[in-house]
């Protein structure tokens, strides 16, 4: 982690440019209705991974700065953070991290490849390496981010809510002993059904990290945060509470209504323990219908979703269009709704297709 660390030196950091209150409006204020379940004008919009690859901008400053300068540096974060919101105008803004940074405050490094995927330090094999985690003083590790977290919003100034986010508790787990990206996520799957005690300490653990890093950003004025539990779907319906839901809902309860919170579960389908969760807004994926999702979910929970990725890079801005109305038809009526995507914008998504997608939500009446 230290040789990581040491070569962020960062040489040129570029000037923040300001919003434009005019294209954003009511944008805020919109997102933090929705989260609460109350009436809006058109529902709010903002897209997982919506800082990132596709953007050129994003890529000018990534032939400059490698993804973990970009992260690292709290003016750097804060300019890729804003990005998307400038060009797009979405009505909230998530924070430019990732999810792996928790398990290096932990004590397990990673790093990118440039052709994709990550690569952890080394893996968790065993107790020893689980009881060697730590756990304590997350945040001061992650002082980084509250940085980040303080120039963004001062940059956005009310005019887009701000997200935070963090990994949930068995999304970290499968990528920690898998030691960084797999083709299948098997071992963390092993580690539950085999040594449940080892399985539930490296949770808890990570529960009380997680906990930690969120109520940071809390504090630092996120607007609400998004737990990613992007390999939720991995698990069959019957292990889900057990291996990520109860953890899920232990880290909701000790955030203690300071904020909304957004669980997205990627494939599952578990909704009795969904709901447990305690989340104020569920997220769903595009493999499942949203009408067919809104009536498994309570009537107080909202929902976020869930257009399909692919269509981003493949279809033509004219569909795009017509799917997002779609969307918004079903959904018309239904409070607590927020627009996104089924799961992240993939890097081969085309500008026009984004911009297709902005404006059918943002003109819907
Ligand atoms: O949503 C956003 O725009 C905010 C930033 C964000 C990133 N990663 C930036 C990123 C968020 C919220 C994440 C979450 C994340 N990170 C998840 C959960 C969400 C999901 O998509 O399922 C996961 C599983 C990770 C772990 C991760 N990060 C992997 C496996 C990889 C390598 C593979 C890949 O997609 O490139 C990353 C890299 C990463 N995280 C990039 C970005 C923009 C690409 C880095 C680059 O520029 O090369």
């Amino acid at each position: 982690m230290q040789d990581l660390m040491a070569d962020t030196t960062i040489q040129t950091a570029p000037a923040v440019k300001p919003l434009q209150a005019a294209a954003n409006g009511p944008c805020r204020e919109r997102m933090l209705n929705a989260l609460n379940l109350l009436p809006v004008d058109r529902p709010p919009v903002w897209l997982m991974r919506q800082a990132g690859r596709c953007l050129p901008e994003y890529r000018a400053l990534r032939e400059k700065h490698s993804f973990l300068e970009l992260i690292r540096a709290p003016e750097l974060a804060c300019e890729v953070t804003l990005q998307p919101v400038r060009r797009f105008g979405f009505d909230a803004a998530i924070l430019f991290s990732d999810i792996l940074v928790v398990p290096e405050a932990m004590g397990q490094g990673f790093r990118f490849h440039d052709g994709g995927g990550v690569e952890m330090e080394s893996a968790v094999r065993d107790m020893a390496d689980i009881q060697g985690l730590r756990a304590d003083s997350v945040a001061e590790r992650l002082e980084y981010v509250a940085g980040a977290l303080e120039m963004i919003k001062r940059e956005l100034d009310g005019r887009a809510a701000l997200l935070g986010f963090a990994g949930s508790p068995w999304t970290l787990a499968n990528f920690m002993l898998e030691g960084g990206s797999a083709k299948r996520f098997g071992k963390a799957k092993e580690l539950f059904k085999q040594d449940r005690r080892a399985y539930n300490l490296l949770a808890g653990k990570l529960t009380s990290a997680v906990t930690e890093f969120l109520q940071m950003q809390i504090s630092r004025g996120v607007d609400a945060v998004q737990i990613f539990d992007s390999l939720g779907g991995e698990l069959p319906a019957e292990d889900f509470e057990a291996a990520s839901g109860q953890w899920m809902e232990m880290i909701v309860a000790r955030l203690n209504g300071r904020a909304p919170v957004i669980v997205y579960s990627k494939g599952t389908r578990a909704w009795n323990a969904l709901s447990k969760t305690g989340a104020n807004v569920i997220g769903i994926d595009h493999g499942i219908a949203l009408a067919e999702a809104e009536r498994r979910l309570p009537r107080d929970m909202g929902l976020q979703g869930n257009l399909d990725p692919a269509l981003l890079s493949e279809a033509e801005p004219a569909t795009v269009a017509a799917e997002t109305r779609r969307l918004l038809e079903q959904m018309r009526d239904r409070n607590g709704y927020i627009f996104n995507l089924g799961h992240g914008v993939p890097p081969s998504a085309r500008m026009e297709n984004l911009e297709a997608l902005a404006a059918a939500i943002q003109n819907f009446a």
